[in-house]
C-alpha cells in the first residue's frame, strides 16, 4: 500500500538495539529540525550471530510498523540488518527514502598510502555478501583484516560502556593488532563506536577510526532534499524512542547514549543563542557593520567549524549576524 510522504512526518532510525544511537546523534547534528522515531529490536538482539533469513524477517517486520506510523525515510542504522534486508526492502517500499549503513572501508582505505585496515564488524556483516564486494573494491588500494566480533555489541546493549570485563574483552580480541600494528580501524557495527575509546586505548593512539554514521546521515539529507522532503522548521525536533522490550530499561539506555552527544549540542546552542542576542546589542551600540565587531565574528566562524556544519544561528533560524557584516550599497 503506498501512502503520502508528508514533510512534517518523522524520519525512522532502526537498529537491533540500542547501537543506532551512533547513527541517530548525527542525523540530528545535521538536521536538528527534524523529528526522529528511533525503533531498537533489543528482544531478537543480536543480529548478528543470527541466519540471514531471521533478520530479514525482522528487519522487515521492524519496518513495517515504523512505515504504519508515518515515517517519511528509513535510516537502518545496522550494519548487520543493511546487508541482510535493505535491498528487499528497497523493493518492497521504492518511493520512500531508505538508507542503509555499510562499513566505512572508503575512507580508511583512503586515509594514506596502501594501510593496513582492521574491519570489526558483527560475524553476519563480516560474511555477508555485501561486505566482500566492498573488500573487493579497495583490496587495491589497502590490506583489509576483517575480525568478526561476537559478543561486543552485548556489552553496550548492557549499557556496560567503560567496565573492567569490557576492557578485557577488547584486550583478547586485538591483541594481534595491539599497539599500532594497524594504520585504521573501522567501527562496522554501530554499537562499537560506543566504546570508541576503549577500542583507541588496546589499537594504539596513531590508529584512526572510521565509522559509517555521518556519511550515512547526510546520504538520507540528500535523499529527503531530492524527494522536497525535508520539514523546513525553524526549531528542533523531537525524538520518540520505541523498543520491542516491553521494560523502560532500554529506552532509560537509549536516552542516556543520546543525551551524552545531546548535551554538548545543546550547550552550544544555547551560548549560541545568548551570543547572538549580545552581538545584537553591540551592533546597535555601534551602528550597523562596524569593523570592530570583526574578532566576534571569527569566533562564530570558529564555533561554526566546530559543529562542522552550516552556521548555528543559520539552524535554528536567526537573522544572521553575518550577513550584517558584509558591506551593503
Ligand atoms: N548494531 C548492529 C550492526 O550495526 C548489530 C548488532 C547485533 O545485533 O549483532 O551491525
Amino acid at each position: 500500500m503506498e501512502y503520502q510522504l508528508q514533510r512534517e512526518n518523522p524520519i525512522a532510525v532502526f537498529d537491533s538495539g540500542v547501537g543506532g544511537i551512533s547513527v541517530l546523534r548525527e542525523l540530528i547534528r545535521i538536521m536538528p529540525e527534524e523529528d526522529f522515531i528511533y525503533f531498537g529490536d533489543s528482544k531478537n538482539a543480536p543480529y548478528g550471530t543470527k541466519e540471514k533469513e531471521k533478520v530479514r524477517e525482522l528487519t522487515i517486520g521492524c519496518a513495517r510498523k515504523l512505515f504504519d506510523q508515518g515515517a517519511k525515510g528509513l535510516v537502518v542504522a545496522c550494519n548487520t540488518a543493511t546487508s541482510a534486508a535493505v535491498r528487499k526492502l528497497r523493493e518492497m517500499y521504492p518511493y520512500i527514502p531508505i538508507v542503509g549503513i555499510e562499513p566505512a572501508l572508503k575512507p580508511a582505505a583512503l586515509c594514506m598510502e596502501h594501510p593496513k585496515v582492521l574491519v570489526m564488524a558483527t560475524p553476519m556483516t563480516i560474511h555477508e555478501e555485501k561486505f566482500h564486494v566492498l573488500m573487493e573494491r579497495y583490496k587495491e588500494k589497502a590490506q583489509i583484516l576483517p575480525l568478526p566480533c561476537p559478543g561486543l555489541m552485548d556489552f553496550i546493549e548492557r549499557g556496560d560502556l567503560d567496565g573492567e570485563d569490557l576492557h578485557k574483552y577488547l584486550e583478547d580480541l586485538l591483541y594481534s593488532y595491539r599497539e599500532n600494528q594497524v594504520d585504521a580501524a573501522v567501527l562496522g557495527c554501530t554499537h562499537y563506536p560506543f566504546a570508541r575509546k576503549q577500542i583507541q586505548q588496546v589499537l594504539g593512539e596513531n590508529v584512526k577510526i572510521f565509522d559509517g554514521g555521518e556519511g550515512t546521515a547526510r546520504e538520507m539529507k540528500r535523499r529527503l532534499q531530492e524527494k522536497d522532503l525535508l520539514c523546513g522548521r525553524q526549531k528542533r525536533g523531537q525524538v520518540v524512542f520505541e523498543n520491542s522490550l516491553t521494560d523502560d530499561s532500554k529506552i532509560e539506555l537509549c536516552k542516556k547514549l543520546l543525551n551524552f552527544w545531546n548535551m554538548i549540542l545543546e550547550f552550544v546552542f544555547e551560548v549560541d543563542i545568548i551570543w547572538t542576542h549580545f552581538l545584537h546589542i553591540l551592533d546597535n551600540v555601534n551602528g550597523n557593520h562596524s569593523f570592530t565587531l570583526f574578532p566576534f565574528y571569527l569566533i562564530n566562524i570558529f564555533i561554526t567549524k566546530l559543529l562542522e556544519e552550516k552556521p548555528i544561528r543559520e539552524r535554528r533560524g536567526f537573522s544572521s549576524f553575518c550577513d550584517k557584516m558584509l558591506p551593503v550599497k
